[in-house]
């Protein structure tokens, strides 16, 4: 099966937000919305334990959530207390995030995407598979690279095998090799992986590191940090269950 091509991603993901739900429309298409929901939550939990084994505290932090479509990510670190913004190329996701949370957001594409001050962390969930282009990847990720700061951390979700697959046109899981050559290139290696385990779900997040600069986790274990951290994604989670009910 042929790639989509620049413009033939951006235009499917322009419709696919204008015309799927808000779960589905940025989640897997074969779960139902439902199952989806959780899958978001699920992401947002582990993805909330490694910021915290990493940093210690949410007060403070300047987060880029990159690809964020519908922006349900971006609204939920902002609730929690982290300083985030979205940025996606899609001006219809970005219509959509406005409408349902309180947060900047920006269209952009992530290759060319550029702002005042540099983050303390750049998070991709489930967008850089979905860059077919090969130099747009590689672009995207040294642009992404570029916004962190010195201790910034860089985390993804991504499949990573042996080899690289492509699933139909509009979705490419490069191989760990391939990740893990551009990675070295940027100064950054994946320090901590954490797998989704939901259902057949193979993805996981993958938090980057700078060469030298992969300590702050244990500096912070060993000056015996409080979790103010986990207490603030506690109370938000208990909010947003009571929400539900
Ligand atoms: C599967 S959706 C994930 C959206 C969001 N992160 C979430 O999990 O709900 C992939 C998103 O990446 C965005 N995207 C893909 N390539 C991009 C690029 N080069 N620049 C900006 N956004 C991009 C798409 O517009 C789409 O909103």
């Amino acid at each position: 099966m042929t790639r989509l091509t620049r413009q033939g991603a951006a235009d499917y993901w322009q419709e696919r937000h204008r015309t799927s739900d808000p779960w589905r429309a940025g989640g897997d298409r074969g779960w139902d919305e439902r199952t989806n929901e959780v899958l978001y939550y699920v992401r947002l939990g582990l993805l909330l334990r490694m910021l915290t084994n990493h940093f210690g505290r949410v007060s403070g932090l300047r987060i880029l959530d990159a690809g964020c479509g519908r922006g349900w990510l971006t609204g939920q670190l902002r609730a929690i207390g982290y300083d985030a913004v979205g940025v996606d190329q899609s001006g219809e996701a970005i219509r959509l995030a406005k409408e349902a949370h309180s947060a900047p957001f920006f269209v952009a594409p992530l290759e060319g995407f550029a702002c005042d001050g540099r983050f303390d962390a750049v998070v991709a969930m489930e967008v850089f598979f979905h860059i077919m282009d090969d130099d747009q990847w590689r672009q995207t990720l040294r642009n992404l690279a570029r916004l962190l700061d010195d201790e910034g951390v860089l985390i993804f979700s991504a499949w990573m095998g042996s080899e690289t697959v492509e699933l139909g046109d509009y979705i490419v899981h490069r191989s760990r090799a391939q990740h893990e050559r551009l990675l070295a290139e940027l100064s950054l290696r994946i320090a901590v992986s954490e797998p989704y385990k939901l259902l057949n779900c193979p993805t996981s997040w993958h938090l980057c590191t700078r060469y030298g600069c992969d300590v702050s986790s244990q500096r912070a274990a060993a000056a015996g940090k409080p979790p103010s951290a986990c207490q603030a994604a506690i109370g938000h989670l208990r909010r947003l269950v009571r929400r539900r009910r």
